[in-house]
């Protein structure tokens, strides 16, 4: 969603903001702007509609020369897309960009009535209320911090003003704000991305906290502004991280290098000779590994269905544990109970999404541990929790989640085998499942080879239709969720994902010669079960597609086989062929594959 940058140094702040929102895109914008003051302190503002080349052209027309200043991508909340509801907005001294939510700017509005409004939105009514603030010798700090008691809601925002031309001010609550400390120079940002390549040093900004920046660096004080000393932190990654490699997409990317980013998440936590795995984030005592009775996960969208698929995992090693996966929007309002002797796992990949931060917080008021699985490093979700792991998959970019769903997934099942061995569950399965964890990043690579070619001509010939259903039983299930959604994310065609056994309670009478149906199909007990509905199918007009690691002859229109050492993990082999067939048919079809329309990398609003 939204993003901040700021940058106060001696570079030209024009190209360190452009350069920041780029690194920004990927979340998902719709319009975008800079501020800067000029060696004069003359104020200059620059905004646009679509893209930062829409800005970089306004820009070249009348190029920013200063030395201070701050930007933003905007994705509308309050208001319509145009330019003048884009970020920064200026209000008599005050110049801001902001990330969330104020949920009484109507009240504040109506308080604020001897100002004129210009745009819609509820960021305008932010910057007059500092305004209204900056007066009778406060300082922007001050100003800034009388304002935002006033304020519920959510923000993280970045501000300046002529009056204090060396200085900027930045603040959050629920939303995330990183302070970048450089040689000479402060670059501030929502999203760690945008600093790397600048510095490695960083203070993450906690809620209710409040920071004055200069080129020297940064003084953090809470809102009643006590000076706080906070340790700087370092930024993991790199530059080439985030760029596209040679690939045309950062999403063929993430599919393409989950060979390689595996390696990351198993490092150190599999031993396949011994069959055991072990996670040290946790921090779990032998007491609470033995005491835990019921786990419940947490997470929206890929990471739910993440969640699903380490569920039934969960529950074939771990024999007296219940487990129960919830969708962090619904679960946040249920009056939900949980047995003690309960643990939580709160599945993110962005660490920062608005329903399962609130949902980790209901959780953690009812005494329960949370650990984290999140996969962005220093988010609020991984500040948050208990305790927890980071399933190291590397930046992910792409508005659709695929690297990070493998990865979750491997992270919990390496959390339950190490909670199995202290429940007495079957050492056999439990090294099985080691072993292959431990081959996972090379049939991996195998699979994505042996079949992309494929999965391109498949792309081709479905890329026409509007309708798909996905189905799959038992463990193949979640993926069969999952393919539908990546799908529908970036082809915007119709899919809907289905336990196969459901298909005679209702979806089949959609069920006709416009609809194709992907069946993933594994080779296990439940093979002869997970081949019914194919031939309803096909015999109603539908195109049938199947994925499976089955030798056997199978009808259908289509047939992908895996032919690979894995056994229990082979949904997440197939899953990465329905991230190619996905990717493929989003391509054929011309969308915008990595910035798929209406959506957003990371949500942090409801
Ligand atoms: C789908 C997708 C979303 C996210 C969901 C949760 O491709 O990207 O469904 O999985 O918004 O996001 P995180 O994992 O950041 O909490």
């Amino acid at each position: 969603m939204c993003g901040i940058v700021g940058y106060v140094g001696n570079k030209t702040a024009q190209n360190v903001l452009l350069s920041g929102l780029k690194r920004l895109e990927y979340r998902g914008y719709d319009s975008a702007g800079i501020a800067t003051l000029d060696e004069d302190k003359e104020p200059h503002i620059a905004r646009s509609v679509g893209k930062i080349s829409e800005l970089e052209q306004v820009l070249s027309a009348k190029p920013h020369t200063g030395h201070l200043g701050i930007g933003h991508t905007r994705w509308a909340t309050h208001g319509g897309v145009t330019v003048t509801n884009a970020h920064p907005h200026h209000v008599g001294n005050v110049f801001l960009v902001h990330n969330g939510i104020i949920e009484n700017y109507k009240e504040l509005k109506e308080q604020l009535s001897s100002y004129e409004f210009k745009s819609d939105t509820d960021t305008e009514v932010l910057a007059a209320l500092i305004d209204s603030n900056y007066k009778d010798g406060a300082s922007l700090k001050d100003a800034v911090a009388k304002a935002l008691k006033e304020v519920r809601g959510t923000y993280g925002i970045a501000a300046f003003s002529p009056n204090e031309p060396d200085t900027i001010v930045v603040a959050r609550l629920g939303s995330p704000l990183i302070i970048g400390l450089g040689k000479d120079e402060t670059i501030i940002a929502s999203d760690a991305s945008a600093l790397l390549g600048y510095t490695r040093e960083a203070i993450y900004l906690n809620d209710g906290e409040i920071a004055v920046c200069n080129k020297d660096g940064a003084e953090v004080f809470n809102l009643n502004l006590k000076h706080l000393s906070p340790n700087p932190e370092t930024i993991e990654g790199d530059v080439e991280q985030i760029q596209k490699g040679g690939y045309k997409h950062f999403l063929l990317k993430e599919i393409m290098e989950q060979a390689t980013t595996l390696p990351n998440t198993l490092s150190g936590r599999v031993d396949a000779k011994n069959g055991t795995m072990h996670l040290g984030g946790p921090n779990l005592t032998t007491k609470e590994m033995r005491d835990v009775r019921h786990i419940v996960i947490v997470g929206c969208g890929t990471a739910y269905y993440a969640g699903l698929l380490a569920s039934y995992y969960m529950e074939q090693l771990i024999p007296d544990i219940t487990t129960e996966v919830v969708i962090a929007s619904e679960y946040r309002y249920r009056s939900f109970h949980l047995p003690k002797n309960s643990l939580a796992l709160i599945v993110s990949q962005s660490g920062e999404t608005a329903d399962t931060l609130a949902c980790l917080r209901e959780i953690k008021k009812r005494g329960i541990k949370t650990l984290g699985i999140v996969n962005v490093i220093g988010s609020t979700i991984a500040r948050e929790v208990d305790g927890g792991t980071y399933v190291h998959a590397g930046p992910e970019i792409s508005v659709a989640s695929t690297k990070a769903f493998t990865a979750q997934v491997v992270t919990m099942l390496m959390f339950a085998g190490m909670i199995a061995s202290y429940h007495g569950g079957n050492a056999e399965l439990i090294h099985k499942f080691a072993k292959e964890l431990s081959i996972l990043p090379t049939e991996i690579e195998k699979c994505l080879n042996d079949h992309r070619a494929e999965m391109e001509q498949l792309a081709k010939k479905y890329a026409k239709y509007n309708d798909a259903l996905y189905l799959g039983r038992d463990t193949a299930y979640p993926i069969a969720l999952e393919g539908a959604l990546k799908l529908k994310e970036i082809s915007y065609i119709h899919a809907e994902g289905y336990a196969s056994g459901e298909l005679k309670h209702g979806p089949i009478a959609l069920v006709d010669e416009t609809f194709f149906e992907v069946f993933d199909i594994l080779d296990n007990w439940l093979y002869d079960k997970s081949l019914g509905g194919l031939h309803e199918v096909r015999a109603r007009g539908g195109k049938a597609i199947v994925l499976t690691n089955s030798k056997a002859d199978i009808e259908a229109d289509d047939i992908v086989r895996v032919d690979s050492k894995i056994e229990l993990l082979m949904p997440i082999l197939l899953n990465t062929l329905q991230q190619l067939f996905a990717y493929y048919v989003a391509v054929e079809r011309g969308n915008d594959v990595d910035q798929p329309r209406n959506l957003a990398k990371s949500v942090t609003v409801e």
